[in-house]
């Protein structure tokens, strides 16, 4: 039974009827520090009702309140502060990881509702750059997260796979192109395409004019425009592939920009009916001048349909599919003016649903302290970063661990975990410096350091040839308090995921559980966990029970956990 209702119980039977147990419940508070016990109860809103000072009803209260299911209780000014019975907490909550092992801390909240993510979303023919790496670790965290509970996550990749670009693209390669040469290195021989017409279309608009005809022949189902559009998708999506093996990553579907061509029709069609759909210079657009937005471009004056028509036949064909209880998109914060719009004319268009969709925005990445751009040369490739991340974690592995087993498997399990986790571990809404050599320490708030908390446990259990034993009378008065904050941390654990999900910020997981991997450090420090006496099992099973919940949460940032580095 959760402590914070034993105490509001106990309270509630002193004051016959002045406050109710709910009430109490929610006026409960944390101490400031861990030696002032671990639940408060504030006393100042029962001064006026009692007509006493909060201090004197504090210290009248303690005397009559039942102390038997707590270690004491005490008045300290206005609060009477309870300190629990740390053995019988202790044995509850690690009884219960035990028991339930890494299904702890599931909540059907969302009893079995799709939720649909839109992630990852790399442009076709262009790099996959490092916000569409912030996309798909960050998505596929808050899909897991939210699969523990309860929900169904449907990971989408939208990919960038229309568009004007693919006009340009298409001019360039008739011009310029050569077959040979994109097939050895598709994206590096596309993206130099791409970049040459747009510096050319600068100074020669009749390009731009051809680019606009080619995407028009495509969109018209032109056969030439698009047997090169399919090869040059299908090329880029062998790279994108590639990577998304590499980061354990995968999707529920690919269902890209190009999916919705046929599905565009039916918005125009629904916009116009309702009146929403307004002709300005020839284009047709949503006046969204009520939600304070500029107005929304539906199709260009020659008829082209836009990113945002797209994303509207997306939605529908979303909800239609999945009737998602929740439709999140994370994409970076320099779209979120983009899905404002969506939202709005979505709304306009009298979809309640809009409500429950979520742009779950991030910052931008840099590198040293500069602002990454492919024109600058400033550029991260994520491929062979996520190579050399895999090559460091084996350098360090060969230096602290030479002969361990499956080296190359730990190494990527370490390496791509490094990547995952630096990018995880802040707030979404800030970016962070990308710094490899940082990544991949086993020292500081990293990956590995936790990883490697994990597989020193497990040493450690292998050693004692540890089995786990359901309902052990767990005592652990020898130890002093080290011990303390390790159960609160696994105590705070469910409602951490929870938390994480609200926010929808799985750097909250990140944080906690460098905390839990710091805090078994300090115990591993202080604490002979092997030693011979009668609490050996309990010391034991209570790091057997923090092993359970450093995989969890890695796991649920996306992240392996190796026995053994
Ligand atoms: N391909 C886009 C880009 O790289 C991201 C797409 C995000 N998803 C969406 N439904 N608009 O900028």
């Amino acid at each position: 039974m959760n402590e914070k209702k034993i105490v509001a119980q106990v309270i509630a039977k002193e004051l016959n009827d002045e406050l109710t147990s709910d009430k109490i419940y929610e006026l409960l508070e944390s101490p400031k520090n861990i030696e002032m016990g671990d639940i408060a109860f504030p006393t100042f809103s029962l001064a006026k009702k009692l007509h006493k000072s909060p201090q004197m009803i504090a210290t009248e209260l303690v005397e009559k309140i039942d102390v038997s299911s707590f270690e004491k209780i005490e008045a300290t000014g206005p609060y009477i502060n309870f300190f629990l019975d740390k053995n019988a907490v202790a044995s509850d909550v690690i009884n219960e990881i035990v028991d339930k092992s890494e299904s702890y801390g599931n909540q059907n909240i969302g009893q079995g509702r799709n939720v649909t993510l839109d992630m990852s979303s790399p442009n076709i023919a262009k790099p996959f750059g490092i916000g569409h790496l912030r996309s798909t670790v960050i998505a596929d965290s808050i899909a897991f997260i939210y699969e523990k509970l309860g929900y169904i996550p449907v990971r989408i990749n939208h990919l960038g796979d229309w568009g004007k670009q693919f006009g340009m693209l298409i001019t360039a390669y008739e011009l310029w192109g050569d077959e040979e040469a994109v097939k050895a290195h598709p994206i590096d021989e596309l993206l130099k395409l791409y970049v040459k017409i747009n510096a050319e279309a600068e100074t020669n608009p009749q390009l731009d004019e051809e680019a606009r005809a080619w995407f028009l022949k495509l969109e018209n189902g032109d056969k030439e425009a698009l047997a090169l559009w399919q090869w040059f998708r299908d090329e880029s999506l062998i790279e994108f592939q590639r990577i998304y093996d590499k980061m354990n990553v995968s999707f529920a579907s690919m269902n890209g920009e190009a999916f919705y061509n046929d599905k565009m029709d039916e918005i125009v069609d629904l916009l116009e009916k309702k009146g929403l759909l307004i002709e300005s210079q020839g284009a047709s657009i949503v006046d969204l001048q009520k939600y304070n937005l500029n107005p929304a471009m539906i199709k260009k004056s020659d008829g082209a349909t836009l990113y945002i028509t797209r994303d509207l036949a997306a939605a529908l064909y979303r909800k239609r599919t999945y009737d998602f209880a929740k439709s999140i998109y994370v994409v970076g914060n320099e779209q979120s003016g983009h899905f404002k719009q969506l939202k709005a004319v979505l709304k306009e268009m009298g979809y309640a649903w809009s409500d429950d969709m979520v742009h779950v925005a991030f910052g931008l990445v840099t590198k040293d302290g500069k602002k990454l751009s492919t024109r600058k040369g400033n550029v991260i490739l994520l491929e062979p970063t996520i190579d050399e991340a895999i090559e460091r974690s084996l350098k360090q592995i060969n230096d602290k661990n030479p002969k361990l087993a499956n080296k190359e498997k730990v190494a990527t399990q370490v390496g791509v975990g490094a990547i995952k986790f630096y990018d995880l571990k802040t707030d979404r809404m800030n970016g962070y410096d990308f710094n490899l050599e940082k990544m991949v320490s086993f020292e500081g708030e990293t990956g590995p350091y936790v990883q490697y908390a994990n597989a020193r446990i497990q040493s450690i259990l292998r050693k004692a040839n540890f089995k786990v034993n359901l309902n052990l009378q767990l005592s652990f008065l020898e130890n002093g308090s080290e011990h303390w904050e390790l159960i609160t941390l696994l105590k705070d654990f469910p409602t951490t995921v929870k938390r994480a999900a609200d926010k929808y910020e799985p750097s909250i997981l990140a944080k906690y559980v460098i905390n839990l991997a710091q805090s078994f450090n300090r115990y591993y420090a202080h604490v002979r966990i092997l030693d011979e006496t009668s609490e050996r099992e309990s010391r034991l099973t209570l790091i057997y029970a923090v092993s359970v919940i450093l995989k969890e949460s890695l796991r649920l940032l996306g992240i392996e956990s190796p026995e053994e580095m």
